[in-house]
């Protein structure tokens, strides 16, 4: 991995975003070898601590490739489908926000289950700026964690909201001295550890509520588990087409 460091552990994957020389900047390298964590998780789930190296979480997106960038690319939704598919990763993720998270960087902290951030974090979506709009969950992700007016504060009036304002509207659960960060965000993880896999990872896509696919994946959960099901299964493999 060329912009990651991972370390997996038996109960936990800690992701460290680094690319020091763009303050951690989203490119398209760190896109595809994070869709090669969330590969890994979903075949073999664990929880997720996810954090910046060297004093920034994510400085956002990569404005040289976002200049580049047209409407095809705006319509393939690159980093949005990410972040989507981190927030469904099956078990929780914990973001630890040293520094900057702005754009898409705050867009992927807003993606995690729980934020944890130090006295230097802060949050922003500066992209009107640069006469694009945040596409990849700001407009309707940080609406559901900080309300309406925050949510619009940022994103219409390039409000950055430092770790106060962070944890005074919810967006953060702690603030914790950047030396303890990750220690403190490995004690949140050993919490959650200690419940039941499967009652932590369903508890996940309740609260995530929504129709479909929670629906869809909770009947076949169910299903899945009947004796019809195998019953039919085994006779199919066995070769008795009925
Ligand atoms: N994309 C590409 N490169 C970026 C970047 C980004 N989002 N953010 C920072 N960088 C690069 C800078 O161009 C600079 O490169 P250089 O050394 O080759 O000139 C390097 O990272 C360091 O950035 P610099 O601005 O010098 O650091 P700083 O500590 O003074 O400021 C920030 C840090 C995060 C406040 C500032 O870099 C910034 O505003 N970045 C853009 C934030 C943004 O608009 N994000 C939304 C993108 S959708």
């Amino acid at each position: 991995m060329s912009t990651l460091v991972v370390e997996e552990l038996d109960d936990r994957v800690v992701v460290t975003l680094r690319r020091p020389e763009a303050r951690n900047a989203i490119n398209a390298a760190m896109i595809g070898e994070l869709h090669e964590v969330c590969a890994s998780l979903e075949e073999r789930p664990r929880l997720l601590l996810l954090t910046g190296g060297g004093g920034t979480f994510a400085a956002g997106a990569d404005i040289g490739e976002l200049r580049r960038r047209g409407r095809e690319q705006a319509l393939q939704g690159i980093n949005s489908r990410l972040f989507d598919r981190i927030a469904r990763l099956p078990l929780p993720t914990v973001a630890a926000v040293d520094g900057y998270a702005l754009g898409g960087g705050a867009e992927l902290a807003y993606a995690c289950d729980i934020r944890l951030a130090s006295p230097s974090a802060v949050f922003g979506n500066p992209e009107p700026g640069l006469g694009i709009l945040a596409a990849a969950g700001a407009c309707w992700r940080l609406r559901e964690l900080a309300g309406a007016s925050v949510a619009k504060q940022v994103l219409l009036a390039g409000r950055r909201l430092d770790a106060d304002d962070a944890l005074r509207f919810g967006l953060v659960a702690e603030v914790v001295p950047a030396g303890d960060l990750l220690k403190r965000a490995h004690a949140v993880l050993d919490r959650m550890a200690r419940s039941g896999q499967l009652a932590l990872r369903l508890t996940k896509l309740v609260a995530d509520g929504g129709g479909h696919p929670l629906t869809d994946d909770l009947a076949q959960a169910i299903l899945f588990e009947s004796d019809e099901k195998a019953q039919r299964m085994d006779a199919f493999l066995a070769g008795g087409r009925s």
